[in-house]
């Protein structure tokens, strides 16, 4: 392959972990939505994921002062509603009403499922030791929810800039990898 220079600033856009996902969170009686696409499994069970949430968003502060979230996952029936939250601070704008989404109680934690995403995972912070040097909060799923009747889910992976691939066939290859 004829591969070129390719500039830093952009290999995140190469990399670029899993699906986008909208990550909720609540406290004082207010539920906020954020978007986030920089996000990594690091174990099997119990799942644990690796999320990097910037200081300047105000699910940072939320997250960092109650410990728990619900990520959620959305498909691209809904990517207008998934960027706006992108767009949007939970400083100014209440979300849920400004993008007509539906906050449905979770389980094992104070933040709202998204009604309108096929899955969401109720989580809480299992390290945040790596919060302040990298925003990275490491969580581990406590209840999981899918709707079953969502077989080839069209998620929406973030290219940068704007632009997205969306997911949605499925091949089967052997693999050791569970
Ligand atoms: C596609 C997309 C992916 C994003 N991924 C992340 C991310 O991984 N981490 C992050 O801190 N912000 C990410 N953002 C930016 C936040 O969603 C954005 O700053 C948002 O306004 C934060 O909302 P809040 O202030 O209500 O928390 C992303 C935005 C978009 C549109």
């Amino acid at each position: 392959m004829a591969k070129k220079s390719f500039p830093l600033s952009k290999v995140y856009s190469l990399l670029e972990p899993g699906p986008v996902v909208m990550v909720t969170t609540a406290r004082g009686g207010r539920s906020n939505i954020m978007t986030m696409s920089w996000h990594t499994m690091m174990e099997f069970e119990p799942p644990t994921v690796g999320c990097v949430i910037s200081t300047s968003n105000h699910s940072f502060g939320l997250l960092k002062a109650t410990k728990e979230c619900v990520i959620n996952i959305p498909t691209v029936e809904i990517a207008e509603k998934v960027v706006g939250c992108g767009n949007t601070s939970g400083a100014d704008v209440e979300k849920f009403e400004r993008f007509c989404l539906t906050p449905k109680p979770a389980v094992r934690v104070g933040a709202p499922l998204i009604e309108e995403c096929f899955a969401s995972l109720e989580c809480r912070v299992a390290d945040a030791s790596m919060v302040s040097t990298y925003c990275l909060f490491v969580l581990e799923v406590i209840k999981a929810w899918v709707d079953p009747a969502v077989k080839n889910p069209r998620t929406l992976h973030h290219l940068g800039r704007g632009n997205f691939m969306v997911a949605g066939e499925k091949i089967k290859l052997k693999s050791k990898m569970k």
